[in-house]
């Protein structure tokens, strides 16, 4: 711990060696923005955050319409398109990892947590012969912007569809009518990313996940703990707040 004067609170405040690295690393990403090597293979990089422009970048301010009766959290105003963005989240170089084993495969992707689309848009884009499904507790957003997805070349290989799930209160049972017999390759939650959500939701999804498959979590570094017990038995990877979860075959294409 080193402790760290601050002249307006009139005292020192403690933090961590690794909050410190984590920032400096957060800071050097924020000044120099672009900072992917250039490369326009699908699913590198480069290609997912030039995807996340294309189909409107960042989306701020996006007001809540529907929320869940037993969520005291959620947020009034929502963000997304903001992924890849090394100004942002910088989560494109561990999406490029885990994803690039599936690139041209037939998989089934996941999304719970889809806001406008912005994310399906890049995933059809991806995985053109796959089969795209967005989850979230309002699809309204996504359904009022998909005219300007369409507009600017989104969902040209009609393999998306939404669903209504609610992370806080759905289970396995529920999502019996939608998945039947699908087995899902890779999952994606950016919901609400309380502990609570993000353990029911695996809880949920869990049942349907194919023998190969990348679980990802998103903003929250401790989602790999939350779920403890949960992926005993599974290999994961966590960078700052992104996690995945994937079998233990797989593990040695990470180390
Ligand atoms: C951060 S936004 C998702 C951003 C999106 N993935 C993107 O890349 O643009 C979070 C989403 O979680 C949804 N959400 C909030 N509470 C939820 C719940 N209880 N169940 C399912 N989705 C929920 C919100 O409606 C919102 O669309």
């Amino acid at each position: 711990m080193i402790y760290v004067q601050v002249p307006f609170l009139g005292r020192p405040v403690c933090i961590s060696r690794r909050t410190i690295i984590a920032r400096f690393w957060k800071t050097v990403r924020l000044i120099s923005p672009g900072a992917y090597p250039k490369n326009q293979t699908p699913g590198t990089a480069h290609w997912l955050f030039e995807k996340e422009n294309t189909y409107g970048g960042i989306q701020k301010g996006v007001r809540t319409r529907v929320a869940s009766s037993i969520d005291h959290h959620t947020f009034e105003k929502n963000r997304g398109g903001d992924r890849m963005n090394p100004r942002y989240h910088a989560y494109a170089p561990f999406y490029e990892r885990h994803l690039q084993r599936f690139v041209s495969m037939e998989v089934v992707l996941a999304e719970v947590g889809i806001l406008r689309g912005n994310g399906l848009a890049i995933w059809s884009d991806l995985f053109p012969n796959g089969r795209i499904l967005g989850f979230d507790i309002d699809t309204s957003h996504a359904q009022d912007n998909e005219p300007f997805l369409k507009s600017v070349g989104a969902f040209s290989n009609d393999n998306v569809e939404l669903h209504t799930f609610d992370q806080l209160s759905s289970d396995a049972e529920y999502l019996e009518p939608v998945l039947q017999n699908t087995k899902i390759n890779i999952l994606i939650d950016d919901g609400l990313h309380s502990p609570e959500s993000i353990i029911r939701t695996f809880h949920a999804f869990k049942p349907y996940l194919a023998d190969d498959f990348v679980y990802i979590i998103e903003d929250n570094p401790n989602a790999l703990t939350c779920l403890g017990k949960d992926i005993d038995g599974y290999a994961s990877e966590r960078v700052d707040e992104i996690s995945a979860v994937f079998p233990p075959e797989q593990e040695g294409l990470f180390s």
